[in-house]
């Protein structure tokens, strides 16, 4: 068959000479890797307990506290405002067993969900790992979390434990009539708490740092982490132990670490980034890693690059835009020598920031992953051994089948658009959307994993990212559904119907858009905007509300009544409208 390049595709290749990079890939032979490797290899990377059992969160942290590691440090955790707090290994894990000996004592029972909703703290760290060692299934918040998307996640999944801080905490009581199964509340930094509610740390005072972590099967349920779709509220993706196999892996071969690096991954652990690649597999594999409190700042992060030496840097494409933003002499201000690996997540990667990268950090490019929440680690990437072709997301993990296919899931020729698909099998796959089979099995199709992206591959093999298949919209790699915006909007008196969609941004690769019906009695103004906006992000999530919003008479739907965003997206920009057969008029 004929080789065929997209224009996807033109552009350059970036060849890394091996006898110029600092320290050998720990991975090597990707090629023969992908004929070879099995992995049971990958399994005898983690510790297990007898009888096959095995708990994550013994391989992020005992194995270390008992071992070599034992004094090294594991957290350097800078708040953004001037305050450095340092964890070894061992302290943290004291840490988390004490969490864990709470738990127990409040009777919280093996597989209860135990909530985060703190900043990005110690505590925050402690109580994760810490309900994992204990066996209940852990789920992290992100902060910018208001009371509907709290409550939206906390009921579906039943929520028996809240860790939170006095300022979260109010957004919780909002909502809190609204979840009879909620039982404990506890609260970090609040030592005389009202009734109703736990000192985190009058509990943790009294709780031993010794905890004997519990074996778990490997299929029973680590951590979930709600995440969005094209239709309905956020949907529980549910990981189990054996994902900490992949998670170790990937973080080895893929981001690179080596015993003396000094880690840093930018994401929050509310995002699947910051669980995985922020907390499970840079500790898993024994790692000093950065976490650094406050917003995102240009000089702030150079400065943490150089102040902390930070040699591998995880972080997302529109943090590269914004950083490109503010100019090459900025970063020129700064000794960024020490960084010897650059990966980035969560949309596309423009060429011009992997390039750009390479004149910035002193010929280092970015490398652009590729994976999913569902996913639960990295399945296609550019690896540091391996040719980086700019805008390309990568190749498969070995161990890992990905395919372009069409509708019936077969396979289409190399350079055709199509649905990006996986062979299911992988480690660290999802087990369960929480309690909606019916949502876990409309991925399943055809005997292929769809991952709602299209993509194409090249005549090198390399996968080249096209854009969502669905509704889905990606903003700032932040992953919101359209629904849940829509629902928070026509909470709005003054709004009676609303229409989401994601429309194309040089910086936030999307940004929500807006279309709504006012409610008879409400006329269109710009401080009526305005309200509209605050109203969505204090409900529902300062990331996700619409940065635009367009006030229309009526909205396209279905005879069905259904919203057809694709319309209002075709409208939007000026795209050829296609099939109209089941507009309502
Ligand atoms: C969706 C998953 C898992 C980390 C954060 C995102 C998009 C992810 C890339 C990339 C283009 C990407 C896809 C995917 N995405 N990585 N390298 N290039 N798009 O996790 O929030 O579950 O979102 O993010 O559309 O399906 P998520």
């Amino acid at each position: 068959m004929a080789e065929k390049d997209t224009e996807l595709m033109k552009g350059e290749i970036i060849v890394k000479d091996p006898s110029k990079l600092r320290l050998k890939p720990n991975l090597q032979d990707y090629n023969g890797l992908r004929k070879s490797f099995k992995w049971a290899d990958a399994e005898k990377m983690v510790d297990w307990f007898p009888g096959g059992k095995i708990n994550a969160a013994y391989n992020v942290l005992d194995r270390h506290a008992k071992g070599k590691n034992a004094d090294k440090l594991a957290l350097i955790y800078d708040d953004g405002a001037g305050t450095v707090k340092k964890y070894t290994f061992k302290q943290l894990n004291d840490e988390a067993n004490k969490f864990a000996n709470v738990l127990k004592k409040l009777g919280v029972k093996r597989q209860d969900r135990v909530f985060v909703f703190l900043q990005r703290t110690v505590e925050c760290y402690a109580s994760f790992l810490g309900a994992i060692k204990y066996g209940a299934i852990a789920s992290p918040m992100f902060p910018a979390f208001g009371p509907d998307a709290i409550k939206d996640r906390l009921l579906d999944s039943s929520a028996v434990v809240l860790v939170t801080d006095p300022e979260l905490k109010k957004r919780f009581y909002q909502v809190k009539n609204d979840l009879p199964d909620l039982k404990h509340l506890i609260v970090v930094g609040e030592d005389n708490p009202p009734a109703g509610e736990l000192s985190y740390s009058k509990e943790m005072a009294t709780a031993s740092k010794e905890f004997e972590t519990v074996p778990m099967d490997p299929e029973e349920f680590m951590f979930m982490l709600y995440t969005s779709g094209t239709t309905g509220k956020p949907k529980g993706v549910v990981h189990a132990h054996k994902g900490i196999v992949q998670q170790t892996l990937t973080t080895r071969w893929v981001l690179d670490v080596h015993d003396d690096d000094i880690y840093w991954c930018t994401a929050d652990i509310g995002w699947v980034t910051g669980v995985v690649y922020g907390v499970l597999g840079p500790w898993s594999n024994g790692i000093t890693q950065i976490g650094l409190g406050g917003r995102f700042d240009p000089e702030t992060w150079y400065k943490t690059i150089q102040n902390y030496k930070i040699t591998v840097w995880y972080t997302a494409p529109t943090a590269v835009r914004m950083l490109m933003a503010k100019g090459d002499e900025l970063p020129a201000k700064y000794d960024l020598s020490s960084l010897r690996a650059l990966y980035s997540v969560g949309e596309p990667l423009n060429p011009e920031g992997v390039k750009w990268a390479l004149e910035v950090f002193d010929s280092k490019p970015f490398h652009d992953t590729w994976w999913q929440t569902e996913t639960g680690s990295i399945l296609i990437t550019n690896f540091p051994e391996m040719p980086i072709k700019p805008g390309s997301m990568g190749k498969p993990l070995p161990g890992v089948e990905a395919a372009i296919v069409d509708e019936n899931g077969d396979v289409l020729p190399q350079g055709e658009e199509g649905s990006l698909v996986l062979k299911p099998g992988w480690p660290s796959m999802m087990r369960q959307i929480w309690k909606n089979p019916a949502k876990y099995n409309e991925y399943m199709r055809n005997d292929w994993y769809y991952t709602g992206d299209t993509a194409q591959i090249d005549k090198d093999g390399y996968f080249w990212y096209v854009g969502r298949a669905d509704d889905v919209i990606k903003t700032s790699g932040e992953r919101v559904g359209p629904f849940e915006v829509e629902s928070a909007l026509i909470e709005h008196p003054a709004v009676a119907e609303a229409g989401v969609i994601g429309k194309p941004d040089q910086l936030r690769g999307n940004i929500i858009k807006a279309f709504i019906v006012l409610t008879p009695g409400h006329t269109e103004s710009d401080e009526l905007k305005v309200e509209i906006q605050k109203f969505v992000k204090t409900r529902l999530a300062g990331h996700a509300y619409p940065r635009e919003i367009d006030v229309v008479k009526t909205l396209p739907k279905t005879r069905s009544g259904k919203i057809m965003r694709r319309l209002l997206r075709a409208r939007e920009l000026g795209l050829p409208i296609g099939d109209t057969s089941t507009l309502e008029d």
